[in-house]
């Protein structure tokens, strides 16, 4: 099999893709051939070697990848929900780059039916980090409004649709024109164009009385003004820090993300509580073990895009072997959607497995 491996932290040239022998799966584990594969940002943060969760569980080497889809190969003795054969889509903690996936049976799940291979693969991540923020960690009320950082990207377009879906008025930002769009048809009620427009203005003028939810992953470029604009009994919702890293070239500077360390903003528990104010953050990597939460989670994003009221993201795909192409696309910031590697033939061209 074909798995991408990065040794050390690091540029793109760190992303090598290797043959490696095929797992033999666990009394409770399934083989998966992998056709797809999904990228996600974190992985771009695996390889620098500033993804906690990878560096406390893993270290180096490693395969990053949280997500895939395929057919599976191979199940454990006490595996019975699905069979060889089956179509299948799982998030894993790590090891996802791969033409092979030996993951827990208990983060497998049958491939909706209205998704193809590719559109599967890109879709869990985005989609469990929107529901487990959006459903998971606040009360929501009908027409309640919400500010969503990011809204062209994987995990913002899934937020947006999951506010639609429940009636909330959401609005949604983005870092360049060309997003205004694609982010409008997703079902957001208005979009804040950073590239042209003041962000805060305009986020006031739209909701003068502050916003019950916002969700950001920037960072310390928007965290306080994020807060600043909450209603009291509002929460802002923080899941990333994407603006501590660079958008070009590959490499971190580590001047600029510490110097952005210390711009993240200190929030003051007695401020808090007479504001009425509230900060939640989350890391879903860290969340593997709350299988239940999990399970509800997919179940009912299943049953949502089966019956056509969530759609998946725009998918943009690269072959395996193009990883690094993929993650310098990514890094950029202006894609909407999601990427995501194909492994079916991951070197490009027919390929029969070798191990
Ligand atoms: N906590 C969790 O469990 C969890 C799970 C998944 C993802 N995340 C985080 O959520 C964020 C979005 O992930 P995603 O998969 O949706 O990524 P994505 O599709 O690449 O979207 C990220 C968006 O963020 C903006 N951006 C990217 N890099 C930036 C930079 N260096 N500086 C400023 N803005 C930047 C861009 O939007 P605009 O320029 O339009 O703002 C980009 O479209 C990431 O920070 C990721 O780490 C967290």
């Amino acid at each position: 099999m074909y798995k991408v491996v990065v040794h050390r932290a690091g540029g793109y040239e760190q992303l090598k893709l290797e043959s490696h022998p095929v797992p033999k799966p666990g009394d409770r584990q399934v083989l998966v051939r992998t056709e797809a594969v999904g990228v996600n940002y974190a992985d771009v943060c695996v390889r620098w070697g500033v993804y906690e969760s990878a560096r406390r569980l893993v270290g180096w080497p490693i395969t990053p990848g949280f997500e895939y889809s395929g057919r599976v190969e191979e199940v454990g003795h006490k595996v019975t929900h699905v069979r060889p054969g089956d179509p299948v889509f799982g998030v894993t903690l790590f090891n996802g780059y791969s033409t092979h996936v030996c993951a827990p049976a208990d983060l497998v799940w049958p491939k909706p039916q209205t998704l193809d291979f590719e559109a599967a693969a890109g879709f869990l991540a985005v989609y469990l980090t929107a529901y487990h923020g959006l459903l998971q960690n606040v009360v929501i009320r009908p027409s309640m409004s919400v500010l969503v950082h990011s809204a062209g990207g994987g995990v913002g377009s899934a937020l947006i649709q999951l506010c639609k879906l429940h009636n909330l008025h959401v609005i949604g930002v983005v870092g360049g024109s060309h997003k205004v769009e694609y982010v409008r048809q997703l079902g957001a009620n208005a979009v804040i164009d950073k590239s042209t427009q003041s962000l805060w203005l305009e986020a006031k003028r739209l909701c003068p009385d502050g916003y019950d939810l916002v969700f950001d992953a920037n960072g310390p470029e928007t965290l306080a003004q994020s807060y600043a604009h909450l209603k009291p009994t509002g929460k802002l919702l923080i899941y990333g820090f994407h603006t501590l890293l660079p958008k070009q070239g590959g490499r971190i500077n580590y001047l600029k993300a510490v110097l952005g360390m210390l711009r993240v903003p200190r929030f003051n528990p007695l401020l808090m509580t007479s504001e009425n104010k509230g900060v939640v953050a989350f890391n879903l990597s860290f969340l593997f073990a709350r299988i239940d939460l999990l399970h509800t989670a997919v179940s009912d994003l299943t049953t949502w895009i089966e019956a056509g009221s969530i759609q998946a993201p725009k998918v943009c795909s690269f072959v395996l072997k193009d990883v690094a192409q993929a993650h310098r696309t990514l890094e950029a910031g202006e894609t909407t959607g999601k990427l995501v590697l194909r492994t079916a033939s991951p070197l490009g061209e027919s390929y029969s497995p070798s191990h």
